[in-house]
Order: C-alpha cells, then structure tokens, then sequence
C-alpha cells in the first residue's frame, strides 16, 4: 500500500483496556496527518457525562448500544480518521466485522502484565475496575482478555509489543495490510 492510498483509510485502534490505543492514536494521527477520534470521549460528548456516570446511570447495555451508535455515525460521515475504540467495542454486535469492512483494524496486543501495571494505577477512571482489589483485577484482566481475544485476534494488523515498538514501525505495518 502507497502512504498516498493510506491519506484515504479509516484506521480501528483495538485491544484492551490500558493497551495504548489513545496514545498510539493521538501519535499516529498527527504523523499521517489524519483526524484522530476517541470513542470514549466522544460517546462521552454526546451523552453529556462521563463513562462512569454512563454506567452507574443507564447501565453497560445501554452503553454497547450508544457504542455501536457513535461508531457507526463516526465511520459513515468521514472518510479518513484514526479511531481509538473502547477496549469492548469490537467485542460487541457485528462491530469486528464492520470495523473490518470499513478500514483497517489494528490490535495492540500489550502483555498483561504491563496491562496491570497501567491499569492498577487508574482504576478508578474505569467502570469496570472501579471497584477491584489487585488480586481481582488481575483475574479480571486474565479472564476479560481470554474472553475477547476471538475478536481482537480479527484485526487485520497485529502489533505484539506496544512499549518496544516505534511509530514507523506501526506504520509500516498498518501499510502493508
Ligand atoms: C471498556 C473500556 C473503556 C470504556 C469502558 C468499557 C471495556 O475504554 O469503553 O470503560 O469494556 O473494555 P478504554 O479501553 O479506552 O479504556
């Protein structure tokens, strides 16, 4: 793929929570010079409050739905982005296989163990955490990562190592897929 047909893709930043896609994302959008969205924040946006409150408030089916929602309108009225999609987004609906008929999918597969180590520290930004000792979390992480890793292992670009890897080499990736 020539870096001119890159300037046309959408670009699906997938994994688990604490896996660098806001960072890798926000880094990716300004090299390749493409807007970059974070759907967190704009679900967030929309809704006028914050994931946690979502959650507290409305509940996590309600959050899937607004999750699906939100992509859909951000995928259908541009033609080129970065997105950073919530660590469950592509685990929900057909959402893997409309991210994947729509552009191009790439999972940051980041170890677990860095995984705890990130996510230990900001729990209490998370619904899903909030509540978790440090024994529970790293038995959430183990078991949420074994559940979803069927629909991340569907990205259609693999980065194994988030921490040891460069920005070039993320790209070179994303334009050989
Ligand atoms: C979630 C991940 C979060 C956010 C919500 C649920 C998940 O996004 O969408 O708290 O189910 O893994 P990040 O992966 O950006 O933290």
């Amino acid at each position: 793929m020539r870096s001119s047909e890159l300037l046309q893709m959408k670009i699906f930043l997938i994994g688990f929570m604490g896996s660098g896609k806001t960072h890798r994302g926000r880094q990716l959008s300004q090299k390749l010079n493409l807007p970059f969205f974070d759907l967190d924040e704009q679900i967030v946006n929309s809704e006028g409050k914050s994931i946690n409150r979502i959650f507290e408030e409305e509940g996590e089916e309600y959050f899937r739905l607004k999750e699906k929602e939100v992509l859909n309108i951000i995928t259908e009225s541009h033609s080129s982005f970065i997105m950073a999609c919530g660590g469950g987004a592509p685990c929900y609906f057909n959402n893997i296989e409309y991210m994947n008929q729509s552009g191009v999918t790439v999972w940051l597969n980041t170890p677990l163990q860095t995984l705890f180590k990130r996510l230990a520290k900001e729990r209490d930004q998370r619904p899903l955490l909030k509540s978790l000792t440090d024994v529970q979390l790293n038995t959430f992480i183990i078991r949420k990562f074994s559940d979803r890793k069927i629909y991340y292992e569907q990205a259609k670009v693999l980065i194994e190592d988030d921490e040891h890897i460069t920005l070039d080499q993320i790209i070179e990736k994303i334009f050989h897929a």
